[in-house]
């Protein structure tokens, strides 16, 4: 049996890579449209350290004695439905004899802020004084949800990053141990949650140390009952987190190695565990790969895929590992010039390419590789799972109004405005003045970024002109 780090809380701390100091200090909060995009070059990396992870075959008998020692008399269990059927969520409560506990076995996938309320007022009708997730992605989050909500005042909205609500949530919320049953979202080591709002019916993304599990059981045994689909996406929603983190332009030496040593994993097993869900030793390997993609990702940050990923999951109902897998080969493709060598270490990791394989050989065989594990994994494009071409640009705004798509190697945006330059050569070129053809631009930019918000607000589907243009480029090249 392992155990992974000291249970004690450990203060975050900055990196400071240019005096090699490390010294406590406040985060950052980043609301991306109001500041530049951060260079490549950034010296600073926030590292947050995670609590006790439990991490073997059979950890789940030590659920019991996580609850003691976090302190809970009576947890409130999350779950599914699906985790229930397959029997998985019966031996969490196995392990949990005769503490008293309360059950919530109704998380949506892709949970909302209904199902969260739901859940916190049975966790306050019944008195608990802890969480468990017992359940992938969705479960973990709800119940990060319910840890915010029954602590946290108003709706989940007020805290929501693009809300510029992370600095609200406070550190300290109500226990949560995260028992992952997917390899996986690695939510259980991530301080993200992803809650749909009810009312606009779109994902909102919660950041904050509050949303971090106090305690993580990672069993592997609990993902032999996942069914293949399901294990296909999750496994590509945790390669995507690694790469992401990997060529996010918050990447620091600490994500570097989480990130790395995950593709290592994940490259090398996803297939088998695909083909294999009684595979031991590749269950394994996905289960820890997913967990450090999420320690990877917490510490650096996600990018475009995910960016894009989260309104297509929140518009077309397309499960996110699934989302994920459909965007990242395209989205890979698009940024491989901003971050070849990046590219070209993560194809060499996954084994995608190999050492002989030069920079710019190896982040092509990435791209394709990528679009070639689609294939194995019988990952279906956009128009085959149903998704229209007039549907999928009527919701380009919200595909690109995330708050992590400007960490990307390649801003979507910038690729628009090379288009924007040009067009100020040719039009000076054949005589225009320099100054009419500014001001024009910044007339149009200005009616653009006001149209945005106003459709935006009304649900239509409108964004910055460049942006459109590299949305639509996606949904040809995805089919
Ligand atoms: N908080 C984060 O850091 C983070 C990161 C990535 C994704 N997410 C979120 O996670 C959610 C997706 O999570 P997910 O991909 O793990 O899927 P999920 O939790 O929605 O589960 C998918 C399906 O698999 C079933 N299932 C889960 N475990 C099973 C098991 N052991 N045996 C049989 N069936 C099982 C569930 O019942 C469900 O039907 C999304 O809402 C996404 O936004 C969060
Ligand atoms: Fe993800």
């Amino acid at each position: 049996m392992g155990s992974i780090a000291d249970p004690v809380i450990v203060p975050d701390m900055f990196i400071d890579l240019a005096d090699r100091e490390v010294r406590p200090m406040t985060p950052v909060r980043r609301t991306w449209r109001l500041k530049p995009t951060p260079s490549r070059h950034h010296p600073m990396a926030f590292i947050n350290y995670i609590t006790q992870i439990q991490i073997e075959f059979g950890a789940v008998q030590l659920l019991r004695q996580e609850c003691e020692r976090t302190g809970m008399r009576k947890p409130l269990i999350v779950s599914d439905a699906g985790v229930r059927a397959a029997g998985v969520l019966d031996k969490a409560i196995k392990a949990l004899g005769d503490l008293s506990h309360a059950v919530f076995d109704q998380t949506p996938s892709n949970p909302t802020e209904t199902a969260v309320r739901a859940a916190a007022k049975i966790f306050q009708a019944e008195g608990c004084d802890g969480l468990i997730a017992v359940g992938g992605g969705s479960s973990m989050d709800l119940a990060k949800g319910v840890a915010i909500a029954v602590t946290h005042e108003g709706p989940l909205k007020t805290y929501a990053t693009i809300e510029g609500g992370s600095t609200k949530i406070r550190d300290r919320v109500v226990p949560l141990i995260a028992v992952p049953t997917t390899a996986g979202t690695g939510s259980e080591a991530t301080r993200f949650t992803v809650i749909t709002d009810t009312e606009r019916g779109e994902k909102m993304l919660i950041a904050g140390m509050g949303a971090l599990p106090l305690a993580a059981v990672v069993d592997y045994e609990l993902t032999f009952t996942v069914p293949r689909r399901i294990t296909a996406d999750t496994g590509v929603d945790s390669l995507t987190h690694a790469l992401e983190a990997y060529v996010s332009r918050r990447a620091n030496p600490y994500s570097d190695a989480q990130a790395l040593a995950a593709m290592a994993l994940i490259g090398a097993n996803l297939r088998t565990a695909y083909a294999e869900p009684h595979n031991a030793p590749a269950r394994e390997a996905m289960m820890l790969g997913a967990m450090q993609a999420g320690i990877a990702f917490t510490n650096s940050s996600v990018a475009l895929v995910h960016g894009m990923s989260r309104p297509i999951g929140a518009h077309f109902h397309v499960p996110h590992g699934l989302s994920n897998a459909m965007l990242l080969p395209a989205i890979t493709r698009f940024g491989l010039e901003a971050a070849e060598a990046r590219y070209a270490t993560a194809a060499r990791t996954t084994g995608f390419a190999d050492g002989a394989d030069r920079d710019a050989m190896a982040a092509g065989k990435l791209a394709d590789g990528l679009a070639q594990l689609n294939r194995d994994l019988d990952v279906p494009t956009p128009g085959a799972f149903g998704i229209t071409k007039a549907a999928w640009d009527a919701r380009l705004a919200a595909q690109v109004d995330d708050p992590y798509a400007p960490l990307s190697p390649r801003v979507a945006l910038w690729s628009g405005l090379a288009g924007l330059v040009m067009l100020t050569v040719f039009l000076t070129t054949i005589g225009l003045p320099l100054g009419v053809v500014l001001a024009f631009w910044a007339v149009y930019f200005l009616f653009l970024i006001v149209l945005t918000r106003i459709f935006a607000e009304a649900g239509a589907g409108w964004a910055w002109g460049p942006m459109v243009n590299v949305s639509k480029l996606f949904f040809k090249k995805m089919n």
